[in-house]
């Protein structure tokens, strides 16, 4: 076995792993700076994801190294919130209209706002960014949530709730300074006045946490059954207080995160992702949904116009156009220029309107040419030149008629096209093939 190998199959599973927003993957260098316009210039517009962050908590927990200030003074969150608002403005003034499909505000703490602050941040997704109804996910920790701010949180569809442990001991241990009678009054809380889904996030590996005790925290979060629950491996920075740690640690680790998996499989959720578990119900009506809008979409799609950029030309056809168009085409490449010819004059005759008609012509008198049919290759290529003189395909049409002139034994014509071409496109490559061509003819 290689060193490396060795290496990678030996260390900790939980290394070297840093839990920050936005994901790690999403990070990109770039050689220079990019304006804001440039970067979304090609981006899709369509489906986007809007995320607020709120960098405020209450506390700093022991483990936790997301972005985050820890009870601020009240101007510095009214200056953040001001200074959110005009990035907004700008943000939203540089993309320009575009739709959003899913939208977050994590943190940090959300609800460490008040609800007149959280307030401001929902009139500035829906006003100044255009949020619409769709699904918004918020973070809250427990001892912020009031039924005030859940109120002006009515729009979210999915309500994230830091628990950690139902197990006081084990939270203290890594400083989250929590009362399991809090938290369980806002679980209450939660689903007396909302009606969005609820996720719970749990860790473990936390000191003096056992198999037991941590199943007895998923029994405990069973009570308010939640439609998610997270399960975290509590990941440390390397060379923290925390993070000195025996191996044996990544052994206790990987035997909590199997009992917790094989237990909540067993008692209702389903696993989505290593951390993510959600409850069956939920699941299947999910993909039930999913499958029925998959058909709707299939059916749309199978209507819907589709845009195509052909020859330099953007245009709109309809799916059976544009596959009707791309079958007779394959069939030039595979060098079957009967079929070819009949796939395409017959796709002429049924969409003469379509903006295929100027590429569809030149091919098919290429596919004519083909079969030694000179007289119809050249009326062809000549129909494409009166369409369209500054199609890009033009020049070559012109060199194509010249060498179906060439085969017909008509030299004195031939010499007169490459002169047409040679004066009409004279910086085309056709125009160079065509002088060569002039200078070998008889
Ligand atoms: C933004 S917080 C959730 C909301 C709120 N701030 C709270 O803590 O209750 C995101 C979640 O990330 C998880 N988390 C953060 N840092 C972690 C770490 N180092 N190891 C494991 N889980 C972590 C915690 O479960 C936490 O609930
Ligand atoms: S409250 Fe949440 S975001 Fe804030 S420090 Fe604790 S875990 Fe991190």
């Amino acid at each position: 076995m290689t060193s490396r190998l060795h290496q990678f199959l030996t260390r900790s599973p939980y290394q070297q792993y840093v839990y920050g927003y936005p994901h790690k993957t999403a990070y990109r260098r770039f050689e220079s700076p990019r304006p804001l316009e440039q970067v979304w210039a090609s981006e899709r517009k369509e489906a986007r994801f809007l995320y607020v962050h709120i960098p405020f908590c209450e506390m700093r927990c022991g483990f936790c190294n997301l972005f985050t200030t820890v009870n601020p003074v009240e101007t510095v969150v009214e200056k953040f919130l001001a200074q959110l608002e005009v990035e907004a403005a700008q943000t939203a003034d540089v993309i320009g209209p575009a739709t959003f499909t899913r939208a977050a505000i994590g943190g940090g703490t959300p609800t460490y706002l008040d609800a007149k602050q959280l307030e401001r941040v929902m009139t500035l997704m829906r006003e100044t960014m255009g949020m619409g109804a769709i699904p918004l996910s918020v973070e809250l920790s427990p001892s912020t949530v009031t039924a005030d701010k859940l109120e002006v949180l009515s729009q979210a569809t999915r309500l994230s709730l830091g628990v950690q442990s139902f197990v006081e001991a084990e939270v203290a241990a890594v400083k989250r300074p929590q009362a399991n009678g809090d938290v369980t009054k806002t679980l209450d809380l939660i689903r007396a006045r909302s009606k969005a889904h609820l996720n719970i996030d749990l860790i473990y590996g936390m000191e003096g946490q056992t198999e037991s005790s941590f199943i007895g925290s998923l029994e405990t979060a069973l009570r308010w059954r939640p439609e998610e629950l997270y399960l975290y491996p509590l990941y440390v920075r390397p060379l923290t207080f925390l993070g000195k740690r025996a191996a044996s640690w990544d052994d206790h680790r990987v035997n909590l995160y199997r009992a917790g998996r094989d237990w909540l499989t067993s008692h209702g959720y389903v696993q989505r992702s290593m951390r993510v578990f959600q409850r069956r119900d939920v699941a299947e009506l999910q993909r039930r949904s999913k499958d029925a809008q998959t058909g709707i979409d299939e059916r749309i799609r199978k209507l819907e116009p589709i845009g195509v950029t052909l020859d330099d030309k953007q245009f709109l056809a309809d799916p059976e156009e544009k596959r009707q168009y791309d079958e007779a085409f394959a069939l030039i490449r595979k060098g079957d220029f009967a079929a070819a010819s009949a796939g395409l004059s017959g796709f002429l005759k049924r969409y003469p309107l379509s903006g295929y008609v100027d590429s569809a012509t030149f091919w098919l008198g290429n596919a004519q040419y083909g079969q030694r049919q000179y007289k119809e290759a050249i009326a062809s290529f000549r129909s494409l030149l009166a369409r369209d003189p500054a199609h890009p395909k033009a020049p070559e049409a012109m060199l194509a008629i010249a060498n179906c002139q060439i085969e017909l034994k008509d030299s004195r014509a031939a010499r007169k096209t490459i002169g047409e071409l040679v004066q009409a496109y004279p910086k085309s490559e056709a125009a160079q093939a065509g002088r060569e061509r002039l200078a070998s003819l008889k």
